[in-house]
């Protein structure tokens, strides 16, 4: 395991591995405290965009175990444009330990991974986010047990969250299924892999159009903005199309009665999350949230070969 561009990079047995890892850590997190795997240890943090969860959690986890983190603006360094992305992955490369790296284009944090010596972590991209599927896989086995045979149902925009949310579905067995407005459908290359991947592990990719049907027997219904960053100029066009993929109660009382509503945040209430739902009995959104720091430390060790 060299770099964590994509979940799809790994095999199905790689993923329950490190989520495994990630359950023993949390465990030790709160029982008797995180071993100082990472003593010595620095990442860099590289954000394009603004971010809470990915930036507190990265430099928690790093901290927790005994590391440093090190946050670099997007003034900072200019990835692309101050200064070549090939010179930056190698320069880092000598001063730090790993990089994590949140950025437009994901063909930008490739290029950081292709140059660079030390490990590289998405940590969001126009086209994917796998820290976040770690945190949702994670969260759905907590709840569930396992993702093997359950429903997990995506409602909104067909972006960045919904495609790794999808691999990492499948990939463990679960049935996908999106409602998306046309238009909003996920790339093709990410419903092709989805597609392998499904075939390899038996589960059922179901694409839609009618948020209602999407969310029939769903044991997760998850929704994300239906404005990514890096689209705001089509906010305007976007809130006009979207309202009918509102996750409210109506649309939460049609799925199972055990299931549970999940949001990667920042969630832009009463928009495509209602605050009752958000608040809710079914809600895990929070530790969701929480769980980025425990599946992040997962990621890092196996990264740094130290557990
Ligand atoms: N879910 C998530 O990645 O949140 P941030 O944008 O706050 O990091
Ligand atoms: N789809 C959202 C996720 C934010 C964590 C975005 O890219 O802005």
């Amino acid at each position: 395991m060299k770099h964590f561009l994509d979940v799809s990079d790994y095999s199905p047995a790689e993923i329950q591995d490190i989520l495994n890892l990630a359950v023993r850590l949390k465990k030790e997190h709160f029982e008797r405290g995180n071993p100082p795997l990472f003593k010595g240890k620095v990442l860099a943090l590289i954000f394009q965009k603004p971010s809470l969860r990915t930036r507190v959690s990265f430099d928690m986890a790093m901290r927790h175990m005994g590391g440093d983190a090190l946050y670099l603006s997007p003034s900072e360094i200019g990835l692309g444009k101050r200064e070549a992305i090939s010179d930056i992955a190698r320069v880092l490369s000598g001063y730090v330990s790993g990089m994590m790296a949140r950025v437009f284009d994901h063909a930008h944090v490739v290029e950081l991974a292709k140059w660079s010596s030390i490990p590289v972590i998405n940590g969001l991209s126009d086209y994917s986010h796998p820290c976040q599927a770690m945190a949702d896989a994670l969260t759905i086995q907590e709840k569930f047990g396992e993702l093997k045979g359950l429903n997990v149902t995506y409602v909104g925009d067909g972006n960045n969250v919904a495609v790794s949310l999808m691999h990492i579905a499948v990939m463990l067995g679960a049935n996908f299924t999106i409602a998306n407005p046309e238009g909003y459908d996920m790339p093709v290359v990410a419903q092709e892999i989805g597609a392998k991947l499904a075939a390899a592990s038996g589960a059922k990719i179901t694409y839609l159009r009618d948020p209602h049907a999407a969310v029939k027997d769903a044991h997760a219904i998850y929704t994300d903005t239906w404005t990514s960053m890096g689209q705001e100029e089509e906010t305007a066009k976007r809130e006009a199309v979207f309202p009918p993929y509102q996750v409210n109660e109506k649309l939460v009382s049609e799925a199972r009665k055990d299931a549970i509503v999940m949001h990667c945040l920042p969630a832009h209430r009463n928009h495509e999350l209602t605050d009752d739902v958000a608040d809710g009995e079914h809600s895990v959104i929070f530790p969701q949230a929480h769980n980025r720091l425990h599946a992040q430390k997962a990621i890092l060790a196996r990264l740094f070969e130290v557990a």
